[in-house]
């Protein structure tokens, strides 16, 4: 019996020596170690054996278990190490590709363009307010001398929310609240931008949405040739030091007197062109000094205190500045169109 085991292992060690994976690996400790393998089958004869020669083929047996177990083991253990090394190789991450560029975004020409109308302000001593888009009648149209029933307000037709409740037509409410929440102080300095919303059918130069910025100045002793001397101050560093300004009178519900002011042509220099349709001009702002009506709603004795306020719109400035010929640009958010803006 005992040479049976000793030539058992023999024939064991010898084929392990020819496994060459783990499949086979796991087939011979199937058969060898298994429970219908030889050692097994010799071990369940052992009862047969007498009292002196159990313990000595028992450790026989225990040997070559061992012997059998221990090859395959290391095997084992060989395998396992080349396993792994092969899914660390697979999975190596090469840190010196070039990476995948994030797409950056950049800012919005219309946002620019408020940004730089800001700074120009902001470097006169103005501060920046806003105001909400849906608004209450009495801020749109009644505290800027619109009431209820007045021709005026078909100059803005208007979408409503309620009967006392709307989108804000322009900027100018932003002058109401601003004067309110002054509580009759004074120097009131101001500009704000903001999105308007008017009942107009889309086109080249119409859009029912787009951006405005107010201004207002309150003070003792404010004139008009201070609106005139801040406006020209402002065009001359949007669009340039030649850039001249002229006044038409005008009129809106809210200033009195008014104007419409424009500038000359930036395309042409004022000789006329297709731009400004040969005048040599173009209107960029409706202003003027604010309303006594306005004042006194807001709080502000006119007898004590004057003021001018302004509004533009920032999309036809944009349009003017960068001759872009269409305003639904600004809103198609097409990069092609938006890609130009990203270094101004
Ligand atoms: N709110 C006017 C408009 O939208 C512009 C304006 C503002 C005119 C301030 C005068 C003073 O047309």
């Amino acid at each position: 019996m005992k040479e049976r085991l000793e030539a058992l292992k023999a024939e064991a060690l010898q084929e392990l020596a020819q496994v060459t994976n783990q499949q086979q690996l796991n087939d011979m400790r199937v058969k060898y170690l298994g429970k219908k393998g030889p050692l097994t089958e010799v071990l369940r004869g052992m009862g047969a054996l007498s009292a002196e020669e159990r313990p000595v083929i028992g450790q026989v047996a225990n040997d070559v278990r061992g012997a059998i177990e221990a090859v395959i083991e290391s095997k084992q253990a060989e395998y396992l190490q080349a396993e792994t090394e092969a899914r660390l190789r697979a999975e190596t991450i090469d840190v010196t590709l070039p990476g995948r560029p994030a797409g950056l975004g950049a800012v919005h020409p219309i946002s620019k363009v408020i940004q730089q109308i800001e700074d120009i302000f902001v470097g006169m001593g103005y501060t920046v307010a806003e105001g909400p888009e849906v608004e209450q009648d009495y801020y749109n149209f009644e505290a800027l001398n619109l009431p209820k029933n007045h021709p005026a307000r078909d100059m803005q037709d208007s979408f409503y929310v309620t009967e006392d409740i709307l989108l804000r037509t322009h900027t100018s409410p932003v002058q109401v609240r601003t004067m309110e929440k002054m509580k009759g102080e004074v120097p009131v300095k101001i500009i704000c931008p903001g999105r308007v919303y008017r009942r107009d059918d889309d086109d080249a130069t119409h859009s029912h949405m787009f951006t405005q910025i107010e201004g207002l100045v309150i003070d003792r002793n404010i004139r008009m040739s201070d609106l005139k001397g801040t406006l020209l101050q402002f065009v001359q560093e949007l669009f340039g030091k030649q850039t001249q300004i002229r006044m038409r009178p005008s009129f809106f519900p809210f200033t009195e007197p008014s104007a419409e002011v424009d500038v000359t042509c930036a395309m042409c220099g004022g000789a006329g062109c297709r731009v400004c349709k040969q005048t040599g001009w173009l209107e960029i702002l409706g202003s003027g000094m604010v309303h006594p009506r306005v004042l006194e709603m807001a709080g502000y004795d006119p007898e004590e205190y004057s003021g001018f306020a302004f509004g533009m719109g920032v999309e036809r400035i944009a349009m003017l500045k960068y001759d872009v010929e269409d305003i639904r640009h600004f809103y198609t958010n097409d990069l092609r169109f938006l890609k130009q803006f990203v270094h101004l």
